[in-house]
């Protein structure tokens, strides 16, 4: 496709997405390709990544979206208005078949602490606009920053109003810790159903993502503000660990589970604002990360699941005695490393670990405990804690998804010792969809034995976090239904967290 100029791509988006006229010369009309959306992710103070996947028919069972096996040149365009009057930068990519005609371009050059449009063109159609922002510089604390974030979002269990209502708070930035897609196969009882068996393909990963991405609920969520996403372990298979499967549906040989992760990898890759230093290389992907947010705040992006070693005791809810092994692991050494290097050079005002599992210790009251979660991994959390106390890290702040409701707690010194010292916050998302409507209770669950957990709450939704240099308040906003779409939301409860004070403060 040759290269078209900025008049004839603006009059295009005054034109009729079927049919588009330029030069005098009328295309033929093509099936709208960008049925998947647009996204941004990534932010530096000076770029940002902006992604579409082409896809005129999302749903294909050979995970191709409709298109063709020809690479197909995709033009993109930023501008500081959403009516494009001014462009700020354009370029063109090519949407390779070998990866899905997915795209991820690094559009750079941009000013930092900015408010951008974006959008791309393709086959003669123009996509939808996205919003996006970049970070403040290095030494600036830039404006606040509403940042919301989210996890599990199991398309059977409900209607994604959580990410529309996301998408309304016009956030700054969306960090998606986790369970972006479920892997399993149609189920019976959903709000609404997955598309055949459970995934392990390639072709059936590109599909599933498809499907997850045609809804336009999350396409709001992601048109509206840059995202910072990890995944957990529903975007391979439940529960995985490194290379052992805790799953034995569907019987898989080795080369077999080495082969679906590889596609599970790539196709997250493909559908993810990602930069290309984060594409997966076989197995494996780059996916632990920091993003700096000027002196406000540094994003350590970690992943849980493709370094930790097995969970402890045959996974579960436990009492289990390995799970304190000093040599056990959840990051492994060389993400600990990277993390404590990171925490120690005191980047930004807030260090905010974006991450899968329930990091607070939780026990019932016969000890046992989530093998899963850190306190399957006690001797890992604790050099990381005690890491972070050692290089004087002033306010470390815990993410978290994973776990379908909302929590929130203090990290202590010494868990068992309810008057040590509070070191950091922990802060929990519940899922947007995962485990379908709430019971709506707020009973903290085995709170008599962890005091230091402060809140709870069963119904779906995000947290929307407010960031300055001198607090983070944290509002727990909930969605009244998942099986009715459009429900409202509201704050259940809010917290704030002060600079160089560790631990929630109700108000
Ligand atoms: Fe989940």
């Amino acid at each position: 496709m040759r290269s078209l100029g900025r008049r004839t791509f603006i009059l295009g988006g005054l034109a009729a997405a079927s049919t588009l006229t330029y030069a005098g010369t009328a295309l033929a009309a093509s099936p709208f390709p960008f049925k998947l959306g647009v996204a941004s992710g990534d932010p530096a103070a000076d770029s940002v990544v902006l992604w579409t996947r082409l896809a005129p028919t999302p749903l294909n069972a050979d995970g191709q979206g409709g298109m063709g096996t020809a690479d197909v040149t995709v033009e993109w365009q930023i501008a500081k208005t959403s009516t494009f009057g001014t462009l700020i930068a354009s370029g063109t990519a090519i949407a390779r078949y070998a990866d899905a005609h997915s795209v991820h371009v690094v559009a750079g050059g941009l000013a930092a602490d900015t408010d951008y449009y974006y959008r791309f063109r393709a086959q003669g159609h123009i996509s939808a606009v996205g919003r996006t922002r970049t970070a403040p510089a290095a030494g600036s604390a830039g404006r606040d920053l509403v940042m919301a974030f989210a996890s599990c979002s199991h398309y059977e269990a409900g209607y994604f109003n959580a990410y529309r209502r996301i998408a309304e708070d016009q956030p700054g930035l969306i960090l998606h810790l986790g369970d972006y897609i479920y892997e399993g196969g149609v189920g019976s009882s959903g709000v609404r159903q997955h598309l055949g068996t459970e995934i392990v393909s390639l072709a059936d990963y590109r599909r599933r993502y498809a499907l997850y991405k045609t809804d336009p609920d999350l396409q709001a969520a992601h048109a509206a503000a840059a995202w910072l996403v990890v995944p957990d372990d529903h975007e391979v298979e439940n529960n995985y660990a490194n290379m052992v499967r805790n799953d034995s549906s569907p019987v898989l040989t080795a080369a077999q589970w080495t082969a679906r992760r590889t596609a599970a990898y790539k196709a997250y890759y493909e559908n993810m604002p990602l930069r290309p230093s984060q594409a997966p290389s076989g197995n494996a992907i780059p996916l632990y990360r920091r993003v700096r947010w000027g002196s406000l705040a540094t994003f350590h992006m970690l992943d849980t699941r493709q370094f930790r070693d097995d969970q402890a005791c045959g996974d579960g809810w436990k009492v289990c005695a390995d799970a304190d092994l000093p040599a056990r692991s959840l990051t492994g050494t060389a993400q600990e490393s990277w993390l404590l290097d990171g925490l120690g050079q005191h980047l930004g005002t807030w260090d905010i670990l974006g991450q899968q599992v329930f990091f607070a210790r939780q026990f019932d009251a016969a000890g046992a405990s989530s093998m899963d979660a850190w306190d399957g991994y006690r001797a890992s959390r604790a050099r990381i804690q005690q890491g972070w106390v050692d290089r004087g890290v002033r306010n470390p702040l815990v993410l978290t998804g994973d776990v379908h409701k909302s929590w929130a707690s203090n990290l202590k010194a010494d868990y068992a010792n309810p008057n040590s010292a509070t070191i950091g916050t922990e802060l929990v998302c519940t899922s947007i969809t995962s485990n379908g409507n709430g019971s709506g209770s707020t009973t903290i669950p085995n709170g008599a034995t962890n005091p230091h957990i402060k809140f709870y709450s069963d119904q779906r939704g995000y947290v929307r976090t407010t960031i300055t240099p001198s607090q983070v308040r944290a509002d727990f906003r909930s969605v009244a239904s998942v099986t009715e779409h459009g429900a409202a939301v509201s704050t259940t409860r809010s917290f704030v967290i002060a600079e160089g004070q560790p631990g929630l403060q109700q108000i």
